[in-house]
């Protein structure tokens, strides 16, 4: 035993995606900003636990495989395999990938729900209502779109009724009410709360959570011949993964400190059902929900029905991963609605990447190798630089703290762009060789190194790269924050290496 203590603990989700659909680059985005923030949260040191994963039960799912003409599991199986090959390919590194047919999974699920209604908060009763098979939720008249079509599909909805088993959610207005009071910041940004709050406030009605004319799901442990309604499976997924029911320990490790990241069309299930099934359960609702908005394709909300989807594999072959993953990153603040254009990912491409970050790298390389003989030199303790890395540190962690990858990028970069100010300023390019050439030069050898670090959570390849061309052993993903950026690490004495460009500059037309 050590006498340590405990590092602190960070548990990030991203939703599950629906397998009906292949991953195109809106899912992309979120597991980017999960995956960029569970990096940072382990450069910080803390015990990390980054969960993705597929939502595979539902009507929706059982109709894709009905037109592909196989079964549901078999579709499953391949559509959840393209999610894991695309998140390999953006270097997404989730602890654990769940799918909702998992035996795990479905054990949850009807534990969690056999305590929902030991407690007194399910009932059945017949149900007739208009419903979403897109969204997979019903819908009162008076939000449908001309009066038959869902909001947000803009697709007819569907007439349906069963005798069902309903969860009281009515019952639960008050004590969300209550428990969002308790907690101002669970829900981010605040005009996400705000909304949230709208939507309890409106009041709320009991709530189906089975089906009986759907085969696909979870049955039901207390009426076999009906299944659970699929966002009821589907929500458990955040407390099976980290042992619920099965591991009391395990999960009292990591519930309730979960950061949970959604977009906005899903914000009424993870911040009113969602929270109101956990109280009814007897558990604590989420710590943080993080509410993004869309990425739009030409003004409009991609998807599968309107044909204008992006798949991350098109984009990576034109910026490779570094390129995708920070111009999403940095381009997409989490928060309003952001319009994709290629054009836009060029424009950032070229002047974050391809000149600052990769025109410091081969400068400082090229008059190290023709001044110093290729061996890189310390920096100077009392740098007019290291002023502005501690404020770039600073900024950059509050921003990552603060879920704003935007931000905090745009930090970091501050930083690159004071060091190829500095080089300009002083032009080593002209001095002879002597210790004037090596204390600028050694000053923006530090620079890259702290850099790598910061960026590393975004640039998966590049900040490695960086890191071992100049000359220093080890990866900045094993570095410790804050000492780690703290001015003066870089040595001095390592070999620089020049190398080919880091970011070589694309055209605007790709
Ligand atoms: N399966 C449900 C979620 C269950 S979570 C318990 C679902 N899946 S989904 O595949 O349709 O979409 C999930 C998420 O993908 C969205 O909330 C959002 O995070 C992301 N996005 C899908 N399309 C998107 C955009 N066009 N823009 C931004 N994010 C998008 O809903």
């Amino acid at each position: 035993m050590s006498d340590q203590p405990e590092p602190p603990r960070f548990y990030v989700t991203t939703p599950i995606y629906y397998v009906n659909d292949v991953p195109h680059i809106g899912h992309a985005y979120t597991t980017v900003i999960a995956d960029a923030l569970a990096r940072w949260h382990r450069l910080l040191g803390h015990d990390t636990w980054f969960l993705t994963g597929t939502d595979e039960h539902g009507l929706k799912v059982q109709r894709a495989a009905e037109e592909r003409g196989i079964e549901p599991l078999a579709h499953a199986d391949a559509t959840s395999a393209r999610f894991r090959e695309a998140w390999a390919l953006l270097d997404i590194t989730y602890d654990d990938f769940i799918r909702t047919t998992e035996p795990r999974h479905r054990a949850a699920v009807q534990t969690l729900l056999e305590r929902i209604r030991a407690n007194g908060h399910i009932y059945e009763a017949t149900y007739a209502g208009l419903y979403c098979v897109a969204c997979e939720a019903y819908y009162n008249e008076a939000d449908l779109v001309d009066g038959e079509q869902c909001p947000i599909h803009l697709r007819p909805v569907e007439h349906l009724e069963e005798d069902n088993w309903f969860f009281r959610l009515s019952a639960f207005e008050q004590p969300l009410l209550d428990w969002y009071e308790a907690h101002p910041d669970a829900v981010q940004p605040a005009g996400k709360r705000n909304e949230a709050l709208g939507l309890i406030r409106q009041g709320l009605e009991d709530i189906s959570i089975s089906r009986r004319a759907l085969t696909w799901g979870i049955p039901v442990p207390w009426d076999p011949d009906q299944v659970f309604y699929v966002w009821y499976d589907a929500l458990t997924n955040y407390i099976t993964a980290i042992g619920y029911g099965e591991d009391e320990e395990r999960f009292g490790r990591w519930w309730p400190a979960v950061h949970h990241l959604i977009g906005k069309d899903i914000l009424r299930f993870h911040c009113v059902y969602w929270p109101a099934m956990l109280l009814a359960a007897g558990i604590e609702p989420p710590h943080r929900i993080h509410v993004h908005g869309y990425l739009l394709v030409g003004g409009e909300k991609m998807s599968k029905t309107r044909l204008n989807q992006i798949f991350p594999a098109d984009l990576v072959e034109d910026f490779g991963v570094d390129g995708f993953r920070y111009h999403f990153l940095r381009d997409q603040p989490v928060g309003p609605d952001g319009d994709f254009s290629y054009e836009g990912m060029v424009a950032r491409y070229n002047a974050d990447l391809a000149n600052n970050l990769g025109n410091l790298l081969s400068r400082v390389a090229t008059v190290v190798a023709k001044k110093c003989g290729g061996i890189g030199p310390a920096p100077r303790p009392d740098s007019p630089l290291a002023a502005v890395a501690a404020d770039a540190l600073a900024e950059t962690a509050a921003a990552w703290d603060a879920v704003q990858p935007s931000r905090a990028l745009d930090a970091t970069w501050r930083l690159i762009r004071e060091a190829n100010a500095h080089l300009e300023a002083h032009e080593p390019w002209k001095m002879d060789p002597g210790p004037a050439v090596e204390a600028v030069l050694g000053d923006a050898l530090e620079v890259l190194r702290i850099v790598a670090i910061l960026a590393s959570p975004a640039l998966t390849r590049a900040a490695p790269e960086v890191w071992t061309r100049i000359g220093l052993p080890g990866s900045p993903t094993e570095q410790r924050l804050p000492d780690a950026a703290a001015w003066g690490g870089y040595p001095g004495g390592l070999p620089v290496e020049k190398g080919a460009p880091l970011f070589p500059r694309r055209a605007a037309d790709g």
